[in-house]
């Protein structure tokens, strides 16, 4: 196979995938390939996902489309490298079943541009090895970015809830030094960037040496140009209250907060291996809304864990009655090989659980209206990230992360005051008042 001149990046799953496709994406522009879109790339990196069922079988059907497409219009099919979390669980396998060329892990992506030109040589190329914080030296500096850019700060996971493969496909739980972060940032900013997410799968158990999560954002608060901060994914375990004190200090520190429960119910918490209490949980929202008093709460739940009553989930349905959440993402269980709990009895027929989960997302549909009606009459900052679907509308994120759209000549990359003056259940309307500092 010839050495490929162009190259595109597809990424599924998590934000820490679209932040490491970016990176992947650099590092081959970097290697002098030219960005090509899917259909026309001499190399095609398909970036996956395994957290829930059929990822690995999407991976096989892409790879089978991608190369009936180039056969059809008479081109030599593209060489394709399989990166991401599929990359990981499933390694020599995918080249046995689907004979592709290149196998990247998620900490070993820094190889790339090698492994293609091992592949181009003519053996397939294979690296799922997890070393710690390896690839991050080995990856160019950022150069350019939207105004909203991902950072990752804190990769794995020691958690071991029993559902869960990211301890298996990104490994232990490690935290980039504090330093390589700020830099990264700064990198950011030069780039474009005005707000920054901080990602980890456990964001918040972020640490070098004494410092935590929260010295970290006081400290990129401080860098001039850095409006915006925010982090995700974090576990109630390790909500700090210097954490919690940072939402009522830290003014570019946004008044939002993904924190994942995933079921109500104390025994399915249990079986989860969740270690924290529905109780636990419900204080812990306490505290931060005493501290932010408007902070925007967002969730994960699972639905139809093994054994799950139809009482339990009730608990479920109240859990969230009590929170009131801004948005929530809802998952029905997929048994994940190699699990704990992917040998748990009781397994929940995909009829019921399908009813629970239309359950659940109507309660989540209804608070999230209710919250971005609750918003409408509100003067806040939008962060202007991309053209509107109409001529002169463009769109944004208001503080709580809600999607804004407004008739306004507003550049990409600004910050304006914007009243929200209507509200549907995924989006507000805003009208652009007086011009704030960007
Ligand atoms: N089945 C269903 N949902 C899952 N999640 C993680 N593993 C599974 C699984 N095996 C969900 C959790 C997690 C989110 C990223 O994906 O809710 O927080
Ligand atoms: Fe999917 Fe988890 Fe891997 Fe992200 S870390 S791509 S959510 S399996």
């Amino acid at each position: 196979m010839r050495a490929p001149r162009t190259f595109h990046v597809k990424s599924f799953g998590c934000q820490m995938n679209v932040y490491d496709g970016e990176r992947m994406s650099e590092l081959m522009a970097t290697d002098g390939l030219v960005a090509a879109d899917a259909d026309s790339a001499d190399l095609v990196v398909l970036n996956t996902c395994h957290i829930r069922e059929k990822a690995t079988e999407k991976v096989y059907s892409d790879i089978g489309r991608m190369r009936k497409t180039a056969r059809l219009a008479g081109r030599a099919a593209p060489m394709i490298a399989v990166a991401g979390c599929v990359a990981q669980a499933e390694g020599e396998e995918i080249v046995a079943r689907a004979k592709v060329d290149v196998v990247v892990g998620p900490q070993a992506y820094h190889r790339l541009p090698a492994l293609v030109r091992d592949a181009a040589a003519g053996a397939p190329a294979i690296d799922t090895a997890l070393p710690a914080l390896a690839k991050f030296a080995g990856l160019p500096a950022r150069r350019r970015v939207a105004p909203s850019a991902f950072l990752t700060v804190q990769e794995g996971c020691d958690k071991f809830c029993t559902y869960c493969v990211v301890p298996y496909t990104r490994g232990a739980e490690v935290s980039r030094p504090f330093a390589a972060i700020v830099d990264e940032a700064k990198a950011l900013i030069d780039a474009g960037a005005k707000e920054i997410t901080l990602l980890g799968q456990n964001v918040n158990a972020w640490a070098d040496g004494e410092q935590g999560l929260h010295d970290l954002i006081r400290a990129l608060d401080r860098i001039p140009g850095l409006a915006r901060i925010r982090y995700t994914t974090s576990h109630p375990n390790d909500l700090t209250q210097g954490l919690i004190d940072a939402h009522r200090d830290v003014a570019g520190l946004m008044p939002f907060l993904h924190l994942p429960v995933q079921a109500g119910s104390d025994r399915v918490l249990r079986a989860m291996n969740r270690s924290h209490t529905r109780d636990g949980y419900l204080r812990l929202i306490d505290r931060i809304r005493a501290a932010r008093p408007d902070i925007a709460l967002s969730g994960d739940f699972i639905v139809g864990f093994p054994g799950e009553t139809e009482a339990e989930f009730a608990e479920t349905l109240g859990l969230v009655d009590a929170v009131g959440y801004a948005q929530a993402f809802s998952f029905n269980y997929s048994p994940r090989p190699g699990t704990p709990a992917a040998t748990l009895p009781g397994r929940i027929a995909p009829e019921e659980m399908n009813e629970r989960l239309q359950r659940l997302q109507a309660a989540i549909n209804r608070d999230q209206l209710a919250f971005n009606r609750a918003s409408v009459g509100r003067i806040c900052e939008v962060l202007i990230e991309r053209p509107g679907k109409r001529p002169g509308q463009v769109l944004g994120k208001s503080p709580w992360l809600q999607s804004v759209h407004l008739d306004a000549a507003a550049p990409i990359g600004d910050l304006i005051a914007v009243e929200l003056v209507e509200a549907g259940p995924n989006s507000l309307a805003g009208v652009a008042r007086i011009q704030a500092a960007a």
